[in-house]
């Protein structure tokens, strides 16, 4: 980690996850994932092309359902350093928003150039995420009966009191099961496991754990927020079928080794950036009012550990007149 970045980055980074909530949030409740999910693109690329840095795009979004994307290797700044990876995720939760349902947002996440985890042919990884108190005690590999018993030792508290989110899908049946034979209580989510993830590290949501299988990509945005928080997170590799085990045989990739926290992003300075676009627990999301709006986002640095919760209330008329993006 040869280069500093600028502390101010992290403002300039949540100008652009303002942007994409302010795009995207239009589209709340019209059934388009597609379009809600290229207004979100379009304005983050904009904003973000005007940002004092040279940034290469190593985790995009939007291959998986082939949906419009920042492209893996774009390049975008508007200087010659600092020099960063950047994982964006412009809606976390398209169809969250395309049904106008809670959680959705609009995610970026920098460190220095080369630190992330390079997305590895694999569109899925099984996770496990926690907050600070019980960094260092999870073990992906253990039952997750274990995984309930250390996080509550940790917490000080019984399993009975822990809250643990879990992605609603068909393919998560016996790990519900086991979670509830324990004991713990279920936030089941439709979408969004950033947020899940965020949470579980967020002292004030109520929620202790996130675990199960959700994308690969989310998995690296994720673990950028979680060294902000302090928290912790391990995930593994989770082919779908036999084609996408022989690929990453073929490529040589450990489809066993369990990916820790700096597996994912091997920096102490990454920057984290969300704004709400739909109303959550995790954030408020967009509001329109006459020709303004107003967002809420979440701002973090790891390395001084600041977390910023950022009211932002917008003039839009007055946007219109200079901004990057032609705001609505
Ligand atoms: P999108 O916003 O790209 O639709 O992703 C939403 C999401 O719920 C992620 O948060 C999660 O990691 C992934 O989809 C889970 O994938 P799947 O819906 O295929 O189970």
């Amino acid at each position: 980690m040869s280069e500093s970045i600028d502390r101010n980055l992290a403002l300039e980074l949540v100008r652009v996850t303002e942007a994409a909530a302010l795009r995207a949030g239009r589209w709340m409740g019209r059934g388009d994932k597609i379009g809600a999910d290229q207004a979100a693109v379009d304005a983050m690329r904009s904003v973000l092309g005007t940002v004092p840095m040279d940034g290469v795009v190593v985790i995009g979004e939007g291959e998986k359902d082939e949906a419009p994307m920042l492209y893996i290797g774009e390049r975008l700044g508007s200087a010659e350093h600092p020099r960063v990876d950047i994982a964006v995720d412009p809606v976390d939760g398209t169809r969250l928003l395309a049904n106008g349902m809670p959680n959705s947002i609009a995610v970026l996440a920098v460190s220095e150039r080369g630190t992330m985890l390079a997305s590895p042919d694999i569109m899925y990884m099984d996770k496990i995420a926690v907050g600070a108190e019980a960094a260092g005690v999870i073990d992906i590999e253990a039952p997750v009966k274990d995984n309930l018993a250390r996080v509550a030792a940790a917490k000080g508290r019984a399993i009975g009191d822990l809250t643990v989110v879990i992605l609603d899908r068909p393919r998560h049946e016996g790990l519900i099961t086991e979670v509830r034979e324990a004991g713990a209580r279920i936030k089941m989510i439709t979408d969004g496991d950033v947020a899940g993830a965020v949470m579980a590290a967020n002292p004030g949501t109520g929620i202790d754990l996130m675990v199960g299988i959700g994308g690969a990509p989310e998995a690296v945005v994720a673990a950028c927020a979680l060294k902000c928080l302090g928290g912790d997170m391990q995930c593994k590799l989770w082919p779908r079928n036999d084609a996408e085990r022989a690929a990453v045989v073929e490529k040589r990739i450990d489809i066993d080794r369990v990916l820790r926290l700096d597996d994912l992003v091997a920096s102490d300075n990454v920057f984290f950036a969300a704004t709400g676009i739909t109303d959550g627990e995790l954030l408020r999301g967009v509001h329109y009012v006459g020709d303004g709006a107003t967002t809420q986002s979440l701002v973090m640095r790891s390395r001084s550990g600041t977390i910023r919760t950022v009211d932002a209330i917008h003039q839009l008329a007055k946007l219109r007149q200079y901004a990057a993006f032609p705001f609505d």
